[in-house]
């Protein structure tokens, strides 16, 4: 009961890791260490009831797609991570949400999917000067496929910006559904 398993999925180096670290722990870690999988758990109040979130963290390299299916047929809701300042990242977070929409089987064609909680992130906003996706490239990328207006958020682990945002909205997509 008003338990909330969410999956933190995206390419290798985007700061998945960072970024649940930031939430639940409240540090930043400037030091790069690659993810197998980590769970936490975290008590949160969001808009007066206590949530409890259960944040999965997962590597970002494909060797490990086999975790990968079971976690995404477990979660309730996904956080898909990519870099402002890599391209490749934000397309391969635009692959993954297919892959998700596909394991859940859900669609674009029988809207399915728009109602299906999937926040797109922006992560390293504060390395402006290497930035290479603009807000509106993501900000299209999120609209494909959900209707969610809070569907995308750009976000750093490393100032604090809008990190406790996106698991508050996540709680509160998961809560429509
Ligand atoms: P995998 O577990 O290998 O998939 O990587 P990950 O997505 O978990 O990335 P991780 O959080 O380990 O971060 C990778 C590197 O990026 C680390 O050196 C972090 O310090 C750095 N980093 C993460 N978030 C930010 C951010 O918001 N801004 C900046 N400048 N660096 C960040
Ligand atoms: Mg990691």
């Amino acid at each position: 009961h008003n338990s909330y398993r969410i999956v933190m999925i995206g390419a290798g180096g985007v700061g998945k890791s960072s970024l649940t670290v930031r939430f639940v722990v409240g540090r930043f870690v400037e030091k790069y260490d690659p993810t197998i999988e980590d769970a936490y758990r975290i008590q949160m109040s969001i808009d007066g009831e206590v949530a409890n979130l259960d944040i999965v963290d997962t590597a970002g390299p494909e060797e490990y797609s086999a975790l990968r299916d079971q976690y995404i047929k477990l979660a309730a809701g996904f956080i898909v991570v990519y870099s402002v300042t890599s391209a490749h990242s934000c397309q391969a977070a635009a692959k993954l949400r297919d892959v998700i929409l596909k394991i859940k089987g859900l669609s674009v064609e029988d809207g399915s999917c728009y109602d299906y909680p999937i926040i797109l992130v922006g992560n390293k906003c504060d390395l402006a000067s290497e930035r290479t996706v603009t807000f509106e490239e993501g900000q299209a990328i999120a609209n494909r496929c959900s209707h969610f207006t809070k569907n995308f958020f750009e976000v750093s682990a490393r100032t604090d910006t809008n990190v406790s945002e996106i698991f508050c909205e996540m709680v509160r997509q998961i809560d429509t559904v």
